[in-house]
């Protein structure tokens, strides 16, 4: 058979299986398996994936809970656009939305406190991705996503959006102080 031309048989499924192919078909399979033990061992080992765990929600059920945080804590404002700048105590729950076209509100969060950060969308898919430390997180409408983070160095931290979401996406960011 020629990998050019089309088969003579036209039924060359039904052939039998070469020795080299089924070798090639093992070999693949073994790799497969082996790629699908290290996606468990890197997500324990290697830190790489995030656990999260994702709930169902509504606009309105998350904006409330949101808008209490922001009710509660609020600090000071950002910005001509006036964003909040939200100081939740220490071990709460943080909530943050993103939308078209950015994320709110500002967060401010202790060094080596643990929060559990809650995190979804009121319109498309948007993606979380934390700067400068890269942790990324897709933000899908409907869903709530709680992260448990603990940051452990103080700073300026951008939430740039890495899910294309319109003409707004290039200027869709955020910030999450750290103090
Ligand atoms: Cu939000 Cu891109």
């Amino acid at each position: 058979m020629s990998a050019i031309l089309p088969p003579s048989e036209r039924l060359w499924w039904k052939q039998p299986l070469d020795r080299v192919e089924g070798t090639w078909i093992l070999i693949a399979f073994i790799w497969c398996m082996i790629m699908f033990a290290m996606m468990v061992g890197w997500h324990i080992y290697g830190k790489q994936n995030l656990s999260t765990e994702t709930y169902k929600t509504s606009r309105e059920m998350y904006t409330a809970k949101t808008q209490a945080m922001v009710d509660k804590y609020t600090v000071r404002t950002e910005t001509d656009k006036k964003i909040p700048v939200v100081r939740p105590p220490a071990g709460s729950d943080v909530y943050l939305i993103a939308r078209l076209w950015d994320w709110w509100p500002v967060l401010e969060l202790e060094k080596d406190k643990t929060y559990r950060l809650h995190l979804t969308s009121m319109d498309y898919n948007h993606g979380f991705s934390l700067q400068p430390v890269n942790i990324n997180i897709q933000v899908v409408p409907g869903y709530e996503h709680v992260v448990k983070v603990t940051p452990n160095q103080a700073g300026i931290f951008s939430i740039v959006c890495n899910e294309y979401c319109g003409i707004g996406h290039a200027n869709m960011a955020g910030r999450i102080y750290v103090k």
